[in-house]
């Protein structure tokens, strides 16, 4: 301790995003570099309501890697943590034996110290493995002055987060070669390109803690003949498909792959053996209130997603946005007042139809979601300038 006090660290901080699949991922082909049996694509969420912040630090007096999360210390050991950290050092030596002269060199021997939190609560079930792996890789990176191609980095630690390295729309290219190289993600638009899309994350009480998607791809690729048919025959057709939509904005068709796509890797959870549900009675209620919506209207103006959990993710236009939220308070009346329910992103109120009310015609079931995020799309990892932001105080230790 008083050593680590006599230092004067390097430190940086940076924060990366939340991002949610409309093409989903599941099943590895190779479990150690993280290798998916087929190509996904997301929507990167923006830093402004769901973000992880994580400082680095490095210094020749500390004695080992140390890392702590939300608020406590946690095992630097964990084989995926390791997989990136050995991996930004090996681009980090590669790129200073490239650059003999390299006057800004960080002694590479140097131990670091990672404090990383998330600014939404962990306990609403929301993915937070890919913000956390994406921003630690991204921090480390510019810790190192490392450059280029960090994604296959980010998807060592967790697949899904190769794509929180980039904002907008991002797809996750499979690839094809054993060794990882060609597994990437990519930007195809900026958060610029479709302003008009509007994002609600749905958080639904649950008292169960679902099995986690590791686990769950693991046993699905063992045995789900339903996934293996997804994988070779749906996906690499409905991944142009949703490219294709995404570039004209076309909402009908982009919000119909994404709850088709929902759908079936849910189907392919139920295929697996032993089964596996992700969705509850309130998941399901939802779907249900998404499609009376849509024919109310006999257009698509609301889709739904899940991932590996009870949550749902809504994609509506702006036009939209405050009728489906009052549609949600109708049919999910909340315990807290208006102002709680509704975090992120304001909407303005609108008044719903007794038309609109009769056709859904579904009894309320109270307190079934917890609270909305509404949110939009946003951009990938930032350097945080500010220095009061900081997590690491000049001990290199939490602040
Ligand atoms: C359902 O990326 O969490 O959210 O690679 O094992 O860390 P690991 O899995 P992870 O899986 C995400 C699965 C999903 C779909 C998706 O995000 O594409």
């Amino acid at each position: 301790m008083p050593e680590e006090k006599l230092c004067v660290p390097t430190l940086l901080t940076c924060t990366a995003p939340v991002n949610i699949a409309v093409i989903k991922y599941w099943g590895k082909r190779n479990e150690d570099l993280i290798l998916p049996i087929n190509s996904s694509l997301s929507v990167t969420l923006h830093q402004n309501q769901l973000k992880t912040t994580t400082t680095v630090a490095s210094c020749k007096h500390f004695k080992e890697d140390r890392i702590w999360l939300n608020g406590k210390e946690v095992d630097i050991n964990h084989p995926r943590l390791q997989s990136c950290l050995r991996e930004i050092r090996r681009l980090a030596r590669k790129r200073h034996s490239d650059e003999e002269n390299n006057s800004e060199k960080l002694n590479l021997s140097q131990k670091v110290h990672i404090c990383s939190v998330n600014n939404f609560p962990t306990a609403a079930g929301l993915a937070s493995s890919a913000a956390g792996y994406a921003c630690l890789v991204y921090a480390l990176a510019k810790l190192y002055g490392v450059q280029g191609e960090l994604s296959k980095v980010a998807r060592q630690g967790s697949g899904s987060a190769c794509r929180s390295m980039y904002g907008g729309f991002v797809q996750w290219i499979m690839g094809n070669r054993s060794d990882g190289k060609d597994s990437i993600a990519e930007e195809l638009h900026p958060e610029t390109h479709w302003p008009q899309l509007r994002i609600l994350i749905l958080v639904v009480s649950s008292e169960r803690k679902p099995v986690g998607s590791s686990a769950g791809m693991q046993t699905s690729v063992k045995t789900s003949p339903l996934l293996k048919y997804r994988a070779e025959s749906v996906v690499p057709q409905r991944m142009k498909e949703m490219v294709d939509a995404i570039g004209q904005r076309n909402f009908e068709k982009f919000a119909e792959l994404t709850m088709k796509d929902s759908n079936q890797f849910h189907a392919t959870c139920g295929d697996t053996y032993p089964p596996i549900f992700y969705l509850n009675d309130v998941s399901k209620r939802i779907m249900n209130m998404v499609h009376r919506y849509n024919s109310h209207y006999g257009n698509i103006k609301a889709a739904y997603t899940f991932d590996a959990g009870p949550n749902a993710v809504i994609f509506t236009l702006d036009e939209d946005v405050g009728e489906f939220i009052e549609l949600v308070k109708e049919h999910f009346p909340p315990e807290t007042n208006g102002e709680l329910f509704l975090k992120g992103l304001p909407v303005s109120k609108v008044t719903l139809s007794e038309e609109l009310k009769s056709a859904i015609g579904m009894e309320p079931c109270s307190n079934g979601i917890d609270y909305i995020i509404s949110t939009k799309v946003g951009p990938g990892p930032q350097i945080v300038e500010d220095t009061s932001r900081y997590l690491l105080g000049l001990d290199g230790l939490p602040k």
